[in-house]
C-alpha cells in the first residue's frame, strides 16, 4: 500500500515530493523508488526515527500486528502530522505509540496505484484545517477522499472499500466464469465483464441515480434479465455481500 500510494502521489500531486522510507527490507524501498519514477525523490532512512525527525509529515503502512514493534523507541517529539492507513489501528491506540493527537486515521485501496483510490480519513484534535487540506490533497493525487467525523467509521470503510476491490474482483472472475460456461472465449468474456463494472459504476456516478432505478430501466417483463436476477436473489448475494462488509469491518476491529 506504501508503495501503490507514494507511486500515485509521485506521479500526481502537483507540489515536487521527496520521500523519505524505513523498511527492514531494502529491495522493497526499491521497489518503492522504481514505481515512483522520477517525479518522487526517495531516499532510504536508516530507522524509522530517522524518517520522523526528517520529514514534515509521516506515514505508518505496517501491518497492524507489527505496529507497536516496528515504532518501539521511536519518539514522535517533532509532532510531525501523522498519517496511519494501518488497519484497525484506532485513535487510542495511534496516540499511545505517537504522544501526540495531530494523527490522521486513513484508509485508501489498492486501486490507488492508477489513481482510482476510494479513500477516507477521520482527524484527531490537533490537526489544523491545513493539515486536514495536505490529506486531501494527497489521498486526492490518487483517487477519491471523503472524510468522516467518527473514527470508529474508518473500520466501516474497511469493510466497503478498503477491503471491496477483493470483493469486486470475485465477482468479476463469476462473470468470467459463467462467460465461459455459456460458450465465450475467457478472454472475451474477461473483456466483456469488466467494461460492464466499469460501465454500470460510471452511469452510478454520472446519473447520479438509485442503482434499483438504473436496473429497473433493464429490467424488460418476463425478459432474461429478471431471469437472472431472480437466480441472483436465490443465491442471497445481497446478503453475502452485507455480510461480507460487516465481518470485514469486525475483523478489522479485531485486528
Ligand atoms: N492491502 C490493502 O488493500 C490495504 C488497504 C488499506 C489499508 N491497508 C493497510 O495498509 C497496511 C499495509 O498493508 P499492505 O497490504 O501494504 O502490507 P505489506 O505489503 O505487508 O506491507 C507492509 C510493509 O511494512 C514493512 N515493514 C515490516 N516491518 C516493518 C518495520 N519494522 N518497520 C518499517 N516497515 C516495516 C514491510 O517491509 P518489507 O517489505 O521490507 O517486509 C512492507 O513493506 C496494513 O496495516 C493494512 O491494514 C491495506
Amino acid at each position: 500500500m506504501a508503495t501503490a500510494l507514494a507511486a500515485g502521489m509521485a506521479n500526481k500531486c502537483e507540489r515536487e515530493l521527496e520521500f523519505s522510507v524505513y523498511s527492514p527490507r531494502v529491495a522493497s524501498i526499491k521497489k518503492l523508488a522504481d514505481v515512483c519514477g522520477p517525479k518522487g525523490k526517495v531516499t532510504a532512512a536508516t530507522s524509522a526515527q530517522a524518517v520522523v525527525d526528517e520529514c514534515e509529515v509521516v506515514f505508518l503502512a505496517v501491518k497492524p500486528q507489527l505496529l507497536e514493534a516496528a515504532l518501539e523507541g521511536v519518539s514522535f517529539e517533532s509532532k510531525s502530522l501523522v498519517i496511519s492507513i494501518v488497519g484497525g489501528a484506532d485513535m487510542f491506540r495511534l496516540r499511545r505509540i505517537v504522544g501526540h493527537n495531530r494523527i490522521v486515521r486513513a484508509m485508501p485501496n489498492t486501486p490507488c496505484l492508477i489513481g482510482m483510490a476510494a479513500s477516507a480519513y477521520a482527524v484527531d484534535e490537533d490537526v489544523s484545517d491545513e493539515d486536514a487540506a495536505l490529506v486531501e490533497e494527497f489521498f486526492g493525487a490518487v483517487g477519491t477522499i471523503v472524510s468522516v467525523q467518527d473514527e470508529s467509521l474508518i473500520d466501516s470503510v474497511t469493510g466497503v472499500s478498503g477491503s471491496g476491490p477483493a470483493y469486486v474482483y470475485t465477482f468479476i472472475e463469476a462473470m468470467i466464469d459463467g462467460g465461459v460456461l455459456v460458450g465465450l472465449k475467457r478472454e472475451t468474456a474477461r473483456e466483456l465483464a469488466i467494461q460492464t463494472v466499469i460501465g454500470a459504476a460510471a452511469m452510478m456516478k454520472e446519473t447520479g441515480k438509485h442503482p434499483g432505478e438504473l436496473r429497473d430501466q433493464v429490467t424488460s417483463p418476463g425478459g432474461t434479465t429478471i431471469t437472472a436476477l431472480k437466480a441472483l436473489e436465490e443465491t442471497g448475494m445481497r446478503d453475502a455481500v452485507m455480510s461480507a462488509v460487516l465481518v470485514c469491518t469486525e475483523r478489522a476491529k479485531e485486528l
